[in-house]
């Protein structure tokens, strides 16, 4: 039958295949400007929920014929805005086994007794439409919602970047100064902390529209440790906190996403940091169990009762008993290490034996690749070298005055080359002018892109061969493919760390 709103989210499903109910019910509803579909059977029924739908109206015969499957698999896996309603008409009398289990497993079930007054019906389906239009505005409310938190984070960013590139530049000018210094790391804690809750956020904004894509590689083990507990250690040390790390002597190769391996086990160490309130010690163990590997952080620290052992992994869920707001988190943290964990095919739980009594999180990833072969990765020298990028020419291309004045000073005070255009247009002239090495550039400008500009510098004579850098407030896979497709070598996300950005034009220009 035609729905004649147009819209299969506010339409009936009616499922009665047995007598004449589903035309009945059909023809009142349909009179009273409530646009049904009646499902023929089972499967039938199962599809058309998948395509939308506003009430499912049902009798109780039907539910013991194949629709409690089908109902109860939808509603299970309802996300979590969406409460459908279902609406079934019974029998007079005693109570069935099998509205037993509907009522069990139904969720919003509401039962009508036969024979039901016409007015009785279109009152309950009306009021049950109702119900499922808030629904709908909920759903809308927590899309739009996500919208704002990406382009919140993708602002927030802008602003960061002159912040840090400012401070890297005062480390420089004034490195030993009594009074500068403390002030400066004040600064750069603060804008550390505050790039972590703009990550969180976009990582949030990205998670829930589905854009996160992992980026496995080849990693040791003990690489991924050493940097979830390098990335804690201003946290561990301040609180007085001893830290025991103990792992496997052999070289263990895993298959993971580096950044979101680091980022979970990083987020679940300063946890246990952050919830430990007095000096104490915390232990990160990895061990290797049929081919998984099994992540464990114990903390002796405030402990969770079983309530909060259920919703601590639901995002921006914090414990009622701790005080987490006052510790600066949003309550993201977990959350993110459990989507990551399980898109690693993974597991993550938390244990405790209650308030005051620790914490243990576990997390299981089945990414091993090899627990005997040489340990390439954890092989790389951190030693410092000479920096041979030195004389090179940079051009700095940025709309952002700041952000590419900045830039322009690190590398000068790092003996480039420098010079900067503040366009994608200046961008292509100056490139013909001084035939640069590399160029750094923005992607975002207004006039010209800087997809469109780097097209163009790639068709100038020699500008194949120069080293095309993109910076950009957005991390997400997309941007880097457009990124590559438009000519520029690599992808780099503001705020950008510039010791990181010379050691990749270090390893880059070799
Ligand atoms: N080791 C722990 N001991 C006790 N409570 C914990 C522990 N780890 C997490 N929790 C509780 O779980 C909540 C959620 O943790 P989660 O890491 O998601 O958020 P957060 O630490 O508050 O903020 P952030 O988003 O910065 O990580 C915390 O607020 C805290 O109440
Ligand atoms: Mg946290």
């Amino acid at each position: 039958m035609a729905n004649k709103s147009g819209s299969l989210e506010t339409r009936i499903l009616v499922y009665a295949p047995i007598g004449k109910d589903a035309q009945l019910a059909s023809k009142i509803l349909d009179g009273a400007g409530m646009a049904c579909t009646a499902c023929r059977d089972a499967s039938e029924l199962s599809a058309e929920l998948d395509k939308g739908v506003g009430v499912v109206l049902t009798v109780e015969e039907a539910l013991a014929a194949g629709a409690l499957a089908p109902l109860a698999q939808f509603v299970s896996r309802q996300p979590t805005w969406s409460d459908i309603p279902i609406v079934v008409l019974t029998h007079t009398g005693a109570d069935s086994a099998g509205l037993d289990a509907a009522v069990e497993r139904l969720g919003n079930l509401t039962l009508l007794e036969r024979p039901v007054r016409t007015t009785t019906l279109i009152s309950t389906i009306r009021s049950s439409l109702r119900a499922r239009t808030r629904q709908y505005q909920v759903r809308e409310a927590d899309r739009r919602k996500d919208e704002f938190l990406a382009s919140l984070g993708h602002e927030l960013r802008n602003p960061l970047a002159p912040i840090r590139t400012s401070m890297a530049i005062l480390k420089r000018m004034y490195p030993a100064a009594y009074g500068v210094t403390q002030v400066r790391e004040v600064v750069e804690r603060q804008v550390t902390h505050l790039t972590r809750l703009v990550d969180d956020l976009l990582d949030v904004a990205r998670i829930t529209s589905g854009k996160v894509e992992l980026q496995c590689e080849r990693i040791a083990l003990s690489a991924v440790i050493s940097h979830a507990v390098e990335i804690c250690m201003p946290l561990l040390e301040s609180s007085h906190h001893k830290i025991d790390v103990s792992y496997p002597p052999e070289p263990i190769l895993l298959h993971a996403d580096p950044v979101r391996l680091v980022q979970s086990l990083a987020n679940i160490l300063a946890n246990a940091a952050k919830y430990t309130l007095k000096p104490d010690r915390i232990f990160f163990k990895a061990r290797i169990e049929n081919g998984n590997v099994i992540f464990s952080i114990k903390d002796p620290g405030i402990g969770l009762n079983q309530d909060s052992l259920l919703r601590i992994f639901d995002m921006f869920t914090q414990s009622d008993s701790t005080p987490g707001r006052v510790m600066g988190g949003l309550g993201i943290g977990l959350s993110l290490a459990k989507r990551f964990t399980e898109m690693h095919g993974g597991t993550i739980h938390a244990k405790s034996a209650g308030l005051c009594q620790g914490s243990e999180f576990v997390l299981t990833l089945p990414i091993v690749v090899d627990a005997l072969s040489t340990d390439s990765a954890s092989r790389h020298s951190i030693e410092n070298e000479i920096f041979r990028a030195r004389n090179r020419q940079v051009l700095v291309v940025d709309d952002n005055r700041d952000g590419a004045d900045m830039l322009h000073r690190l590398f000068e005070a790092d003996g480039f080359t420098v010079t900067t255009a503040y366009d994608g247009h200046e961008a292509v002239e100056t490139v013909k002018r001084i035939q640069p090495d590399i160029v750094v550039m923005d992607i975002g400008m207004p006039g010209m892109d800087g997809y469109e500009a780097v097209r163009l510098i790639r068709l100038q004579p020699g500008g194949a061969d120069i080293l095309m850098i993109a910076l950009t407030g957005w991390g997400q896979e997309s941007t880097r493919q457009l990124a590559a497709e438009a000519g520029f070598d690599h992808h780099l996300v503001k705020p950008v760390d510039f010791d990181a950005l010379k050691n990749f034009l270090e390893n880059a220009l070799g």
